[in-house]
């Protein structure tokens, strides 16, 4: 795994920028991987004021709340098309369909369109507490596919923050699994604050277990942590 440490979320934001503009560069058509959150919004930021032209890009974000409707204020549809796609040239944008009435068919959907579209070229991945990527909270099998899941409470909580109350978290969510994510070419896995100093640290342990679901990007030939606001062990 290759790591890149920067201080300031300005500069934290500009690399991780930066890496997605050289994928975009060396192939316009890429199929990106996408992640919400508040760790990338300073990277869309950027990709915004570089006036990025993923015109010919096509992304995939990595997940999307089952129950509430893609125009939802929190929804993961909302939440993308006010930090990056309403702002710049984008091809498809492509994100699970939360509200499908048969959702293990919508998970079977999403894996056949990423196949149409050859794979993911780079895939853009945040960071749990409890090691989370994507939705894929601890104890998911490493050979999980796209699938429906019940959201840990602890992250209900960690994302009670973007709703009126706990109580209007989702429950459950649709994500890609951890092989999906696993067969992007590339990976670039962004950490920043306190808060997810203990999470890094403990990826950065290398010991690959379930239990710690973020801790399989060991095995992954290429990757890049982007690290930021956190001290790390090495
Ligand atoms: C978001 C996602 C999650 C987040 C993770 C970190 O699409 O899949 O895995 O990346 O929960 O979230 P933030 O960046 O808000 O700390």
């Amino acid at each position: 795994m290759r790591h890149i440490k920067v201080n300031r979320y300005e500069n934290f934001s500009q690399t991780a920028a930066e890496l997605m503009m050289n994928q975009v560069e060396k192939k316009p058509n890429s199929t990106l991987g996408l992640a919400t959150g508040s760790t990338p919004k300073g990277m869309y930021q950027e990709l915004v004021k570089r006036s990025a032209d993923l015109s010919q890009a096509v992304t995939f974000n990595l997940d999307e709340y089952v129950g509430i409707s893609s125009d939802h204020p929190q929804s993961y549809r909302s939440f993308m098309e006010e930090n990056l796609f309403q702002h710049i040239r984008v091809g498809e944008t492509l994100i699970p369909d939360g509200e499908a009435a048969d959702l293990a068919a919508e998970c079977e959907r999403y894996e056949q369109l990423i196949n149409q579209h050859g794979g993911i070229d780079l895939q853009v991945l945040g960071l749990g507490h409890n090691g989370h990527i994507g939705f894929n909270e601890p104890g998911t099998p490493f050979s999980s596919r796209t699938h429906v899941v019940d959201l840990a409470e602890t992250t209900r909580k960690a994302n009670a923050r973007f709703f009126n109350s706990l109580n209007e978290v989702p429950k459950k969510a649709i994500t890609m699994g951890i092989e999906t994510i696993m067969e992007a070419d590339q990976i670039i896995l962004l950490v920043y604050g306190e808060d997810k100093q203990q999470a890094v640290n403990r990826l950065l342990q290398g010991d690959v277990n379930e239990q710690f679901p973020a801790s399989i990007l060991h095995e992954h030939p290429n990757v890049t942590l982007v690290s930021g606001g956190v001290k790390v062990l090495n």
